[in-house]
């Protein structure tokens, strides 16, 4: 496995894998690798022959009062688990490489897509989302990139991005890797203490409900949302910061439920920010 810190590398390797006919699939990633990850990995390889996976922990989708500085790197570590995995290029690149000016002053935004769920409480995340991920598809230029459902209104918008201004590729979606308890994998669940982390089984608790209840015939999105809620205010600790029934493609609240719509959660357990969902069946 190759690691590759510049974008001259990058664009060089990229153009060799394409000289020998290779189809390149894409994993882009902040790193501090869970299992979540690794799959994304797996999935593309089924779908291409070079598999490029980026670690880059993007300074524009984090807030003033988000965890930039906090968020957990360990490179060498991922690396190890990237290769045992059968990726073949890591690129890394420092925010120098990426943004030598600074913040760029070009951007991408998705307004209408970032007024529910996520971004409405994280002004400006899914234009630092948008624009880092349409300038690594530019410098990675694949064939097939993978996003994992875990993010399921990002999913949405990179879906968006590439239909709407025709980049060549082809947007593949993962689904959500868990805990052997439910709890869905991210890098973010190593700030939870003992007691949080027990505590946080409460929002996949309250999904399941949810979906217990449509599958018993529920369609009502208050019904099916009160027993998201009633999970977790029965959790001490946990604080919601919303539960929504949404449209798959447009996001919007849908008032009665239907299959294919999805249940989606962000709670705060401490300082610490999870986020859930369900695709109803
Ligand atoms: P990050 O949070 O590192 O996630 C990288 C990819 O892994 C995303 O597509 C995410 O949805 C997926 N993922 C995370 N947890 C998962 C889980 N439990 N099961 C399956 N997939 C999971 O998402 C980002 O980074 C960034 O926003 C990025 C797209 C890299 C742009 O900076």
């Amino acid at each position: 496995m190759r690691r590759v810190q510049t974008i001259a590398e990058l664009r060089a390797a990229i153009a060799e894998a394409r000289g020998r006919g290779q189809r390149i699939g894409f994993v882009p990633t902040m790193g501090y690798l869970h299992e979540g990850h690794l799959s994304l990995i797996d999935h593309v390889r089924r779908h291409c022959d070079f598999t490029v996976l980026s670690i880059f922990v993007n300074p524009l989708q984090f807030g003033p009062r988000e965890d930039l500085a906090a968020y957990p790197r360990d490179f060498d570590r991922d690396a190890a688990l990237a290769e045992a995995r059968g990726a073949d290029l890591i690129f890394h690149p420092d925010a120098h490489e990426m943004y030598p000016a600074g913040p760029p002053r070009v951007t991408l935004v998705a307004p209408e897509l970032s007024d529910h769920l996520c971004g409405r409480y994280r002004s400006g995340h899914f234009e630092g989302v948008l624009t880092v991920v349409a300038k690594l598809f530019n410098l990675v230029q694949p064939d097939v990139a993978v996003f994992g459902q875990k993010d399921f209104q990002q999913s949405v918008i990179v879906r968006s991005m590439v239909r709407d201004l025709d980049f060549p590729i082809r947007i593949e979606v993962a689904p959500i890797v868990r805990e052997s308890d439910g709890l869905a994998m991210s890098s973010r669940n190593v700030y939870l203490d003992a007691d949080q982390r027990t505590r946080a089984l409460a929002l996949h608790r309250g999904l399941r409900a949810a979906v217990r209840a449509f599958e018993a015939g529920q369609r009502d999105a208050t019904m099916l949302l009160d027993a998201i809620h009633t999970e977790i205010n029965s959790t001490p600790g946990v604080e919601l910061q919303y539960a929504n029934l949404v449209d798959p493609e447009s996001l919007e609240d849908r008032p009665q439920a239907r299959s294919g719509d999805v249940l989606a959660v962000a709670a705060f357990l401490g300082k610490t920010r999870l986020i859930d969902n369900e695709i109803l069946p």
